[in-house]
């Protein structure tokens, strides 16, 4: 990885573990956030047992909600900090800290991996492929993040902006926003099954099988 990668990634693991403390009383509460939750949900239903892998989980509220139905949950961040906060939310879960571009994870170990406002920060293609290596025949995955063409349309760069630290990373090249379109497009080059898209105010939500 270039000097420049290394700094980035650096740069972002300090961002969010200062972020840490404040972060899931926000994501919890937020009224946004709980919807999103919900519709994330209502898109997948994995067999009790099954192997949930959250990348780029942050406090890991989204890959938790599938504790209830009896998964197993990982949740794998680049800070520790935040992942701290998932472990004292939830004994239980596995928490992983690691870079989604270079999963220490097994391949075809996975049976549904979610990815939430974080895909933003990797290249897509390195995602993909990733994802696909640990993920078992026929597993899936939801990927979740700003619509290029929505923020375009509803002018949300100012929404984006409003937001210190998203603002910081735009500026600095170490964030990017895709389109739905492009995802899919890349998705299916890459093999993957696109079973399903939906929207959620600015937000697209993805589903693939391998
Ligand atoms: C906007 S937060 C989203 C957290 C969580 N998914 C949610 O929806 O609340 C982005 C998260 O991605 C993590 N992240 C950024 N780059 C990463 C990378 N290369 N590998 C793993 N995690 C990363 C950050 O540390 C942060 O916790």
């Amino acid at each position: 990885m270039s000097e420049r990668g290394i700094a980035g990634k650096r740069l972002i693991i300090r961002s969010y573990s200062e972020k840490a403390p404040n972060y899931t009383t926000f994501v919890d509460t937020h009224p946004g956030f709980r919807e999103l939750r919900e519709k994330i949900k209502g898109m997948l239903s994995p067999s009790s047992g099954a192997r949930v892998l959250d990348l780029g989980a942050g406090t890991c509220h989204h890959g938790l909600s599938f504790s209830t139905h009896g998964c197993e949950v990982l949740c794998l961040d680049i800070s520790k900090e935040m992942l701290k906060t998932a472990q004292q939310k939830a004994a239980d879960v596995h928490v992983i800290v690691g870079d989604i571009e270079k999963l220490p994870i097994k391949d075809k170990s996975v049976d549904v991996a979610i990815c939430v406002n974080a895909l933003r920060y990797v290249d897509a293609k390195v995602f993909i492929e990733e994802t696909k290596r640990v993920l078992k025949p026929g597993g899936e995955m939801l990927l979740v993040d700003g619509d290029k063409d929505r923020v375009r349309a509803a002018r949300l760069n100012k929404t984006i902006k409003k937001h210190e630290l998203e603002r910081m990373f735009l500026e600095k090249g170490l964030a990017r926003v895709y389109s739905c379109e492009e995802l899919k497009d890349l998705l299916e080059s890459h093999g993957c099954l696109v079973e399903a898209t939906e929207h959620f105010r600015i937000y697209f939500l993805l589903k693939a099988s391998v």
